[in-house]
């Protein structure tokens, strides 16, 4: 079998250790070229798997040496929509991760250019393949549950040294959390109700606990604390120091950021930002069904859960304890089904993501994460952030007009 030569976009975290080694464990296909802004993280990413792709700077240089049957998109948010459009002109199938774009415009855009090209996007929305909700999705398509009318999510998350530590708190690049990470759980609404019309949105978010006030120490005279958890006064007492270690150091580490002023640790409290620390959120779909999705990025959990009603039953999920328990209306019936432990991120998902993408590029299936799905994830995502700024219900069709 000829192998797919893919290149990765984006040689950070995701790009290396999600994307890069899975790739790199496949047969069918190999790691061709990196490309990053950054040749000092690109180099050390390559080092760090043990392979030697073709490192560029730029997509211009890489479509000039490349021939390539896919492309990773692994870089800041904000950078996926021309990127994504310039891989499709250089006539390369497409692997976005979520989110599509950080707004409808610039994902109305992508969508256009792809259909001129004739070639494939596919989102990485890989909750999609978490077991857990493919059973739940089962589960519902089955019917068991009836008719369903109301459905949330919480999702936990000590995401204060991911978010907040770096670019991801900034809403100039993410769009805000409400599309940076709620596109995930948005998409997995829609994908779960067999994708009804989502009418209006409803938000409200805020940063309550990642303030300068509230610091986990008491300042000490003379002693200013951060910029880096690394170079921070207090950190061996700090009760969120996030440091980086020896092995970090290649790719985040002083050389790397000399030639970008990346700084992965900045102090989460201290460092400036625009996004939330927790918030909630309400879609209502077409047909009347409502799901509210509620966001802590604080705390000592990590979990999504989801209650999803139906008019025969409720189904109860965690992902983090893989289980789904369904109780029967009327009878109070419950059945609990537990599902395996899988190996690879996101509790296995990551794998069966890059599994259906090299199936997609061997035209063995569709894409089922679709440029379609990311734009309306995206929408009800941005709708959310416009209900939160702005203190008032978003209709959807606003952002379409
Ligand atoms: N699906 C998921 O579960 C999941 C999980 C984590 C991150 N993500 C997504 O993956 C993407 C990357 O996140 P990350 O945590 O790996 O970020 P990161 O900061 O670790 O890596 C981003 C890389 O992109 C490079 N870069 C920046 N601008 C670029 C450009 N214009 N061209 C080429 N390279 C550029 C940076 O130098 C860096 O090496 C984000 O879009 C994020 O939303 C998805």
């Amino acid at each position: 079998m000829k192998k797919l030569k893919i290149a990765i976009v984006g040689t950070g975290s995701r790009g290396t250790f999600c994307f890069g080694q899975l790739f790199k464990k496949r047969e069918d296909a190999e790691i061709v070229a990196f490309c990053d802004v950054n040749p000092v993280r690109a180099k050390a990413a390559a080092e760090t798997l043990g392979i030697s792709p073709n490192i560029y700077q730029t997509m211009e240089d890489m479509a000039e040496k490349e021939t390539l049957d896919g492309v990773i998109i692994t870089t800041p948010d904000c950078t996926h929509h021309k990127i994504a459009m310039k891989a499709l002109n250089y006539g390369w199938n497409v692997l976005v991760d979520k989110p599509l774009a950080t707004n409808v415009k610039d994902g109305k855009e992508v969508i256009e250019t792809a259909k001129k090209s004739g070639l494939t996007i596919m989102i990485g929305f890989n909750l999609r393949h978490h077991g857990v909700l493919k059973r739940l999705k089962e589960i519902i398509d089955e019917g068991t549950l009836g008719k369903i009318f109301i459905a949330e999510n919480r999702e936990f998350y000590d995401g204060g040294r991911t978010y907040m530590s770096r670019w991801n708190r900034l809403y100039s690049v993410t769009g805000g959390l409400w599309i940076h990470k709620g596109s995930h759980d948005f998409d997995v609404f829609n994908w779960l109700l067999d994708f009804p019309k989502p009418v209006r949105v409803s938000s409200f978010a805020a940063v309550n606990v990642l303030t300068p006030e509230n610091l986990p120490f008491e300042k000490e005279a003379g002693h200013e604390p951060g910029p880096s958890c690394n170079d921070c006064y207090y950190k061996e007492k700090c009760k969120d120091k996030f440091l980086l270690e020896d092995s970090d150091q290649p790719m985040w580490g002083k050389d790397a950021a000399a030639a970008d002023g990346y700084l992965k640790n900045q102090c989460m409290y201290l460092s400036d930002k625009d996004t939330h620390d927790n918030g909630i959120a309400i879609v209502e779909y077409e047909g009347g069904i409502k799901v509210s999705h509620f966001e802590c990025f604080i705390g000592a959990r990590s979990d999504r859960t989801y209650t999803v009603v139906g008019d025969k039953a409720i189904a109860d999920v965690s992902l983090h304890h893989r289980t789904i328990t369904v109780t029967k209306r009327w009878t109070g019936e419950a059945i609990t089904y537990t599902l395996p432990e899988e190996t690879g991120g996101h509790g296995g998902a990551d794998p069966s993501l890059v599994d259906a993408f090299c199936k997609v590029l061997r035209k063995e299936m569709e894409p089922n994460s679709t440029i379609e799905h990311g734009l309306l994830a995206t929408a009800i995502g941005q709708a959310a952030e416009i209900s939160r700024r702005e203190h008032r219900m978003v209709e959807i069709e606003e952002l379409f007009r």
